[in-house]
């Protein structure tokens, strides 16, 4: 894979194309290239992973102002990552975000944020563990209702993430000097809590009222289903009871000073995808 960054009104109509691929939905679903142009020529970034002269995958994202604290400060704004179906789980999401860390980086730029549907294990695996992001931001239905292909159907909700471009933790993700992390059993071992303990049969369940106890571990276990797409495709009433699930949850614990820190991919027969929230 080639990894260059874009610029040209070509290149960008190429982008424009895999967003068809990606997220369909029809035209009105896809940032247009003058859009992508404009970022570019802007302090913005569009980055492009080529097989051969395909594009593979894409990423790009421009300056914005993060306007929570107490003054606006510079931040960059990371709007949208695709990855070709037929080129994921090979490393191309993490190179693209690299890329763009080295970019913002040498921008003196600190902080990257960007949204995703924390629903789905694939990015929260790239985002959260892969990248070295924490989130402690939940936002309801952040796009209003969406009609592309990958979110058709249920409330757009979405972490927005923190990518601290500085910081000892997401330097390691970016040069391959992060340890190894701790897995799921080694988290329990250690105290952590289950916020959602899997069906007597061994299943994901979504959580419900019940779990808010008195309890306050260090660490708290939110289990999410490994594949949310598939299971949206096969029952929507589930999917959308882990949406009201999780989005409780999650608000109740950034709202108690938790942060998702890290997520436990366990591939296998019965896989884990867990988030970790540390106080
Ligand atoms: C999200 C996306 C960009 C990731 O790209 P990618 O090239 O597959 O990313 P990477 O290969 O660098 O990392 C993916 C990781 O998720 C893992 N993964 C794959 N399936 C998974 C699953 N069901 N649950 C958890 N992790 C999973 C991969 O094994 C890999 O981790 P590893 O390197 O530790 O093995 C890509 O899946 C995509 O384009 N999705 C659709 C669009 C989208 O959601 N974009 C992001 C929001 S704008």
């Amino acid at each position: 894979m080639e990894l260059r960054i874009l610029h040209t009104v070509e290149e960008m109509a190429a982008v424009e194309r895999l967003q068809g691929v990606i997220w369909g939905g029809g035209d009105l679903e896809v940032v247009p290239s003058h859009l992508l142009v404009t970022f570019a020529h802007n302090g913005g970034l569009v980055a492009g992973a080529f097989a051969g002269d395909e594009l593979a995958g894409f990423v790009y994202g421009f300056p914005g102002l993060d306007t929570s604290a107490d003054s606006p400060r510079l931040k960059h704004c990371s709007h949208q990552l695709g990855v070709h179906p037929n080129y994921r789980s090979a490393g191309i999401g993490f190179a693209l975000k690299r890329l763009q860390w080295e970019f913002v980086a040498g921008q003196g730029i600190e902080r990257i944020t960007w949204t995703y549907d924390p629903l789905l294990a694939h990015n929260a695996q790239l985002n959260i563990a892969k990248l070295g992001a924490v989130c402690s931001t939940y936002i309801r239905d952040l796009y209003g209702e969406m009609l592309d292909g990958l979110n058709a159907g249920l409330p757009s909700d979405r972490f927005q993430v923190d990518l601290w471009v500085k910081s000892p933790r997401v330097t390691a993700c970016m040069t391959g000097a992060a340890g190894p992390r701790p897995t799921v059993a080694d988290l329990l071992a250690a105290g952590a809590v289950f916020v959602n303990p899997a069906s007597p049969a061994g299943h994901p369940v979504p959580p419900g009222p019940a779990w808010r106890t008195a309890a306050t571990p260090d660490t708290w276990l939110l289990e999410i289903p490994a594949d949310f797409q598939a299971l949206k495709v096969a029952d929507r009433a589930r999917a959308s009871a882990w949406r009201q699930g999780t989005a409780a949850a999650f608000e109740t614990l950034f709202s108690v000073g938790y942060i998702v820190s890290d997520f436990a991919y366990e591939p296998g027969a019965s896989p884990w995808a867990v988030y970790v929230l540390s106080k």
